[in-house]
């Protein structure tokens, strides 16, 4: 139920991210339909908001003009607008082809333009002066991720009397990659506009912090960093320390656990032709996912012979992302040709090695595959947490399953008695794939078992409840 209102209002809690958790998407009759917004930082935060009188500030995915705020599902919804060329610039340029890269070990090379910096400064510019509209005397505003690295700052600027926190949702790089960015001083300054910065992992904050000594000449202690006083403003201490992210685990535990979902899962196996292992990966199709390393080690397994059709299937599922950046239509090309190669050589009549579905699905389905499926492959090669793996864990209240978990991955953190495996050794990739499918079902019960007492422990509640303690206990309150 979403309903405008012309009437001003502000709020005492006001998240900003880049996203709003839904999309205005045009239907051809020119209606506008709502959609929930792709990625973990979503899923997390619309969990959070449900059950908050709070505002969220962020952009409704089209280009130009934006919707008139409304409300929804008890949030009020402030899209921003962001142009045809902003987009171009500040989110497929520099949030995704400059940030991205280098926040994530420059896997693909990082693209600086300066055009998209100035982009980039702008619309974080319209986002603090949003923020600042809905935002009530004394209201705690929480920023997230990288697109609104500037947002802290520009907000204190026009605010005093708010307290501001901001959470990143994706690895925060070592100094030596950081050094790279031409604008990693004002980067950091536009994040010490926050009294509390929050990482997924301790590493991440410390790389923070590091940063900050090489880059602002602050004095750092701890998890505290001190700014110099500056032309009349006085010293401020900022902290930066891990509070590492996490899923609503009860209802996604509910949701598998219901009839419709169950039967839709066996339903599932069925239509792949009850294979005796089902493999399933569920990624964004980024480069950092480690999609064709999964792939490379799947296909040398029905070389060697250990894997065949239809003993075993892969069902990949890869959610479009970011098709207009140059390095993401790459890997698009180069998935979709392996798994044609894949399945040319190794499907039979009635049997497919690798299902591969560039779509979207509703939390039922997706709760219906983690439960349907024997093993999981998370083999992310640079990944802030990866919230598909603790969904896994969450769904599989059978004790069934197991789940092969990349050490570069934040959930790894937490989640360090599943199958662990480096993805670029593709030899031991394989070793794991293959204990996670012939592994003894005692030991694997045992090892869900560990795993889902640690995700049902940190729950998403648990993390914003984290968070928004740090971030009240933060060294200096304002005046
Ligand atoms: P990222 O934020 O990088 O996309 P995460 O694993 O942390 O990675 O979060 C991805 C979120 O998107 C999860 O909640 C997952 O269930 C959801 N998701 C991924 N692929 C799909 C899909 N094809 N359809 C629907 N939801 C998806
Ligand atoms: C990751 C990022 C989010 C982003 C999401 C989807 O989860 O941390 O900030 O929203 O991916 O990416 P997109 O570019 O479509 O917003």
């Amino acid at each position: 139920g979403c309903t405008s209102v012309d009437k001003q209002t502000t709020f005492d809690f006001v998240v900003a991210a880049n996203r709003l958790p839904v999309d205005a998407v045009e239907r051809e009759d020119g209606e506008v339909e709502w959609r929930r917004s792709p990625g973990g930082l979503v899923t997390a935060m619309d969990s959070v908001m449900r059950g908050r009188d709070g505002a969220w500030v962020g952009w409704a995915g089209t280009p130009g003009e934006a919707p008139a705020p409304f409300e929804s599902e008890g949030m009020w919804l402030h899209p921003v607008p962001v142009s045809a060329e902003e987009i171009e610039h500040y989110y497929e340029g520099f949030s995704n082809d400059t940030l991205w890269p280098i926040y994530h070990d420059v896997i693909v090379p990082a693209r600086f333009r300066r055009t998209w910096w100035h982009a980039y400064r702008r619309v974080n510019e319209r986002f603090a002066e949003a923020v600042c509209e809905v935002a009530a005397k004394g209201a705690t505003v929480w920023v997230h991720d990288y697109q609104l690295q500037l947002v802290p700052e520009l907000v204190r600027e026009r605010r005093p009397d708010v307290r501001i926190g901001w959470f990143n949702h994706i690895p925060f790089p070592p100094v030596e990659l950081f050094a790279q960015l031409p604008w990693r001083a004002p980067l950091l300054r536009g994040l010490l506009g926050a009294d509390y910065l929050g990482f997924q992992r301790t590493a991440d904050a410390q790389n923070f912090v590091r940063a900050c000594r090489s880059y602002l000449g602050a004095t750092t202690k701890g998890d505290r960093v001190t700014l110099p006083a500056e032309d009349g403003q006085p010293t401020r201490t900022v902290r930066a320390s891990a509070v590492p992210i996490s899923i609503d685990v009860a209802s996604l535990t509910e949701l598998a656990r219901s009839e419709s979902v169950q039967q839709r899962a066996q339903e599932i196996r069925a239509s792949l032709g009850d294979p005796k292992t089902l493999l399933l990966g569920v990624d964004r199709l980024d480069y950092t996912k480690g999609i064709r390393h999964r792939l490379k080690a799947y296909e040398e397994l029905f070389e060697d012979g250990a894997l065949s059709c239809p003993d075993v299937t892969l069902v990949q599922v890869a959610t479009p992302s970011r098709e207009r950046v140059d390095a993401y239509k790459r890997l698009r090309t180069q998935i979709e040709t392996t798994v044609g190669r894949i399945n040319g050589t190794y499907s039979t009549v009635g049997a497919t090695a690798v299902h591969y579905l560039h779509q979207s699905y509703d939390r039922a389905e997706m709760a219906a595959l983690y439960l349907a499926a024997d093993v999981m492959l998370v083999t992310p090669l640079r990944d802030g947490m990866n919230l598909v793996a603790k969904e896994y864990v969450a769904c599989r209240h059978d004790l069934g399953g197991a789940l092969v978990l990349s050490e570069f991955t934040g959930a790894y953190h937490e989640l360090s008695q599943a199958f662990i495996c480096n993805p670029h050794d593709i030899e031991g990739l394989k070793q794991t794939i293959m204990r996670a499918i012939t592994g003894d079902e005692r030991t694997k019960r045992r090892m869900m078992s560990a795993l889902r007492k640690r995700v049902t422990h940190n729950d998403v509640t648990r993390w914003a409840n984290h968070f928004l303690a740090n971030l009240e206990a933060s060294p200096e309150k304002p005046a």
